[in-house]
């Protein structure tokens, strides 16, 4: 059983008991409500923030254990800074800080959402909200002790006091609806390869029809008569089947060109021939983070039945060496009818999404067509783990990933593509290489990937150094991120229908 979180909205005149966090602003700056809670222990709350330094900064806590006279069995003063400059993410972080300062072991909390300047609106709360989910997921689905002896799961209530609980509770459901998506991308990366091939994954995406989406799977005979010789290849050497998952969600106006979403899923890559090294590898469990991703988006969209035309597409397959594996020097057929000379093995990513870029292009004439990868190792080199490299054709779909990744903290950083690049693809044999040199390693795999999407207007986030996650912050606490699933929701559907 996986540990639940209840998120609750209430007045903010109903009656605060147990574990209450109230919000504090710079120089102690209180609203009403918080002082009204406060005042039986107004001293022994000064005399605490004096001891402790506290002040209201933002990102700063003060404890206070059972309060004499309050209501309250502890009292947790979470410091906000000035709200004045509160941007939609500060507050989810908000969120995501509270969640972690919860003790193990409360099971219920309120949380009074209001400050010296007033209480937080409808669309605050609903984000602060956000926030506490974001920050609860852990996967613990393998673990059959916990960490204090106890098997039980943690169940744990939090009731968020607002202005207006009714119009909150409606400002939530889209968030929920995020929320979810996140959380099913996180599932998906984090569960073992020899749990989650390429059949399961596709599985759990047929879950989606649940939610209204219209689910179709194709298999390897289906995939051999549109000649995706690329995608194949890289499948050949496993025991599983490949597959491709198209999943459309038509919330828009009825023949609207659709957006279309591409995934890389693979869902374990050793490498193949070229094998990998050991050390690391069972990392590449992950190596389906862009697939989870789109997976997790159609699941937010459709969830918050959101107005927009979208198409998911994603290419499952497992990369394994064998004496059927695909090999250096192998020329093969794409979708596209452009051939490919293996260089390397390990370049599988690039060929999976050639020729579901290329499908998705053909059957969809898509306006735009994002596609996210675990791509290089590269991109983790030139931006680390804070920014998603971006790759695209079209400055306007550029300028609106970069502008939805800034809201949503889901961060992209531009990078060139340019036909100097483009050449150090060129093959002797064929039409292009699956590897250029060891320079420029982000750049040459978007070229490659640009070959496949003809005047689309497209976009390629390489998001190797930020679907796996080590460098977990205020709004997640998980090695799979779940990265790239607001940043989609919010460039697809420009924004909540409030
Ligand atoms: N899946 C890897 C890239 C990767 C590395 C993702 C580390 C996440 C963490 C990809 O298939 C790969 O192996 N890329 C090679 C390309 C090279 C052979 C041109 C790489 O980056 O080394
Ligand atoms: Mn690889
Ligand atoms: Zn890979």
């Amino acid at each position: 059983m996986p540990d639940t979180l209840k998120i609750s909205f209430a007045p903010l005149s109903a009656a605060a008991s147990g574990l209450v966090v109230c919000l504090v602003g710079e120089d102690m700056a209180l609203s009403s409500d918080t002082a009204a809670i406060l005042a039986p222990a107004k001293d022994l709350f000064a005399r605490a923030a004096a001891e402790d330094g506290f002040k209201g900064k933002a990102g700063s806590f003060l404890d206070l254990i059972a309060p004499e006279k309050v209501a309250a069995t502890r009292l947790v003063a979470a410091g906000i800074g000035k709200p004045s400059d509160w941007k939609e993410l500060d507050v989810i972080k908000l969120g995501g800080a509270v969640c972690a300062r919860l003790p193990d072991a409360s099971t219920e909390a309120t949380v009074i959402l209001s400050t010296a300047a007033g209480p937080l609106d409808a669309d605050q709360a609903a984000d602060f909200a956000l926030g506490l989910r974001l920050r609860f997921y852990s996967f613990d689905r393998y673990k059959t002790k916990k960490k204090d002896g106890e098997t039980a799961a943690k169940k744990r209530a939090i009731t968020l006091l607002v202005a207006d609980d009714k119009a909150a509770r409606k400002a939530y459901k889209a968030r929920e609806a995020i929320a979810d998506g996140v959380d099913l991308a996180r599932d998906l990366v984090n569960e073992p390869p020899n749990v989650l091939y390429p059949t399961e994954f596709a599985k759990r995406a047929g879950d989606l029809a649940r939610l209204g989406v219209d689910v179709e799977v194709l298999n390897e005979k289906d995939m051999k008569k549109l000649g995706m010789g690329a995608l194949l290849a890289v499948g050949q050497g496993s025991t599983r089947d490949s597959h491709v998952v198209v999943m459309r969600w038509d919330g828009g106006k009825d023949g609207e060109a659709p957006v279309c979403v591409v995934g890389k899923g693979v869902c374990f890559d050793s490498g193949g021939i070229s094998l990998k090294p050991g050390e690391g590898m069972q990392d590449m469990k992950g190596d389906m983070g862009g697939a989870a991703a789109v997976v997790g988006a159609m699941h937010a969209l459709a969830a918050r039945k959101a107005r927009v035309n979208v198409v998911g597409l994603i290419g499952l397959v497992e990369n394994m060496p064998d004496g059927n594996a695909y090999r250096p020097g192998d020329i093969l057929t794409s979708m596209s009818g452009q051939t490919i000379e293996m260089i390397n093995t390990d370049a599988e990513g690039r060929l999976v999404l050639a020729d579901v870029l290329w499908y998705a292009k053909d059957r969809f004439k898509p306006k735009v067509m994002v596609n996210l990868a675990t791509l290089t190792g590269a991109i983790m080199v030139a931006l680390g783990q804070e920014n998603a490299g971006l790759f695209s054709n079209n400055d306007d779909v550029a300028k609106g990933l970069t502008e939805a990744g800034l809201v949503t903290g889901e961060k992209v950083w531009r990078m060139p593509l340019a036909a100097e690049y483009d050449k150090l693809m060129d093959s002797q044999f064929a039409d292009m290489k699956n590897t250029g040199g060891r320079y420029g390693g982000a750049i040459t795999a978007a070229q490659f990937l640009q070959r496949f999407v003809g005047d689309t207007p497209w976009a390629h986030l390489d998001v190797a150094g930020t679907a796996m996650n080590s460098n977990k912050g205020d709004l997640n606490r998980s090695w799979g991120a779940g990265w790239g699933v607001r940043l989609l929701d919010r460039f697809v559907a420009d924004g909540y229908e409030r």
